[in-house]
């Protein structure tokens, strides 16, 4: 569970805000302090991973999937200090067990458990033992950067240390020996060298160190046009406006695409409960407003093996690669499919839904919270603290969403035949090639099926999401949270 923070949004981002951010943040490589050592360790031996955020739900498998990979020969777990002061290990035993992985992964001699600040200044190491910082800094090949505030509530300046953690990961990818040692080789013969490989306008060599960065597409939820998102860094940020979220990732997009780190942004939808277990953090669902949903183990999966790409030093990532479900499941197939599995789960009977169980958004936007200011009415102050940020944060991703798709409709955006694609919440529609080149297997992507949502059913179910139903199936699902 994200750490919570409960302040809400002010004021609207502008487009200057942005610019001032990635002005602020920008990083020129040759400014940076060489290494201290100009051994280059191990690079061609396999891939030395340093992921973050592998206490979260995505990192886990992340993490299960790259020590299933005989490619890698280390992988550092990078994470911020636990808050209960609890062990590396213990974190990762808790986030391995909700996710329905096997713990034995966990004592595989080629993982490294690192804790640290990636918002301290580069000259402090990141808070972490030397002897650990220069083994990283001297092996790594692959960044996998998934460490991040997953909240709709902030507003941009809220993630300005997630941005800066980014940018300082950024700085110790161009400052390993590895990627000094290639820009003092090829810098002064620029010219001859491959012109794909080069990086505009500085023109300065492809680093051999690999950036991949989990970006979200809500940084193109102001795209309005009438063709697809392309899979391009924007250089307008006008494209990103809505939430502080995905303002923040364009930042950091912008920042990155800018760098000579072999570097693409991925551009996940939301993303769903696994299909290994069903497991779907209860305060990340996002009430039926995205239709191309994507399991998370699977994300994780093609995620890990874009990540083994590229295999030569001149292979570039795309500056973003976007990863939806490519199949998706229009909003009235959500709900059907989720009224079955409630069904089949006796906790919804088909007699008490009525036929007209679609209604407009904003009415089910106040039925929500209605039905919340119900439940809870029976509640003590220390349960409502604890399942009013819950609440907050689903509520205010939905509103924001509605509130702008009518919005949008007002405006007199015209409904067009891409409309029909577009995610409930007016933004895309989106292109998606690069995944299938990068990894052709995605294609085979199942659609959600009952099956999958009866998954996440009885995940909820064993953490105590539902209570106070009846035998039958009665009308009631309560949420204990
Ligand atoms: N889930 C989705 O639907 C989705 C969709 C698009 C993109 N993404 C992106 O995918 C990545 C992983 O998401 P997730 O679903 O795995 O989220 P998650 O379960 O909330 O995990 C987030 C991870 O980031 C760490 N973290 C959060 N705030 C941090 C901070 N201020 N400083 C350092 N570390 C911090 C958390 O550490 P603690 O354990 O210490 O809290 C945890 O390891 C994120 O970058 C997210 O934006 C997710």
């Amino acid at each position: 569970m994200p750490h919570d923070d409960r302040s809400s949004r002010t004021h609207p981002t502008s487009v200057q805000d942005i610019e001032d951010l990635i002005g602020k943040y920008r990083i020129d490589p040759e400014g940076l302090k060489p290494p201290l050592t100009s051994k280059v360790r191990g690079s061609s031996d396999g891939e030395v991973v340093l992921v973050t955020g592998t206490t979260g739900s995505l990192g886990a498998y992340v993490l299960a999937y790259l020590l299933d990979n005989p490619q890698v020969i280390r992988v550092y777990a990078f994470n911020r200090p636990g808050i209960k002061a609890k062990s590396h290990l213990e974190r990762h035993i808790q986030s391995f067990s909700d996710a329905g992985l096997n713990l034995e992964t966990l004592n595989d001699s080629r993982l490294t458990f690192v804790e640290g600040n990636l918002e301290t200044e580069l000259d402090d190491r990141f808070g972490i033992d030397q002897s650990v910082y220069d083994e990283m800094h001297q092996t790594v090949t692959t960044i996998i950067h998934l460490a991040w505030p997953v909240t709709m509530k902030w507003e941009l300046s809220k993630f300005e240390p997630s941005i800066k953690a980014a940018c300082n990961l950024m700085k110790f990818g161009l400052t390993t020996p590895s990627s000094y040692a290639n820009r003092q080789e090829t810098g002064l013969n620029v010219d001859q060298r491959d012109a794909e490989i080069l990086m505009a306008p500085k023109r300065l060599p492809l680093s051999p160190v690999k950036f991949i960065f989990s970006s979200s597409i809500l940084t193109a939820m102001s795209w309005t046009k009438t063709t697809t998102f392309p899979e391009e860094v924007q250089a307008n940020p006008v494209y990103a406006l809505g939430l502080g979220y995905g303002e923040a990732k364009y930042v950091v997009q912008r920042i990155l695409q800018e760098t000579p780190l072999n570097s693409t942004s991925l551009l996940m939808g939301q993303l769903c409960g696994s299909r290994v277990n069903g497991s779907w953090v209860a305060d990340h669902w996002f009430p039926r407003l995205v239709t191309r949903w994507l399991p998370i183990d699977i994300a994780a999966w093609h995620l890990t093996e874009l990540a083994m790409c590229p295999k030569s030093r001149k292979e570039r990532y795309p500056q973003s690669i976007t990863m939806l479900n490519p199949r998706p499941t229009p909003l009235e197939g959500h709900v059907r499919l989720t009224i079955e599995a409630l069904h089949k789960q006796k906790l919804v009977s088909y007699a008490t839904i009525d036929a007209d169980a679609m209604v407009p958004p904003s009415v089910w936007l106040e039925r929500f919270s209605e039905g919340f200011r119900k439940i809870n009415s029976g509640r003590n102050a220390k349960e409502l603290k604890l399942i009013a940020p819950v609440y907050e944060e689903l509520y205010s991703t939905a509103s924001t969403l509605i509130i702008r798709r009518a919005r949008l409709r007002v405006g007199g955006a015209q409904t067009t035949s891409l409309d029909s694609q577009r995610e409930v919440g007016f933004f895309g529609p989106f292109e998606m090639e690069n995944i299938y080149q990068w990894s052709p297997t995605f294609r085979e992507i199942q659609a959600i099926s009952v099956e999958d949502i009866e998954g996440w059913i009885l995940y909820w179910k064993k953490k105590g999401l539902f209570v106070g139903v009846s035998k039958d199936g009665g009308q009631m699902i309560r949420s204990k949270l």
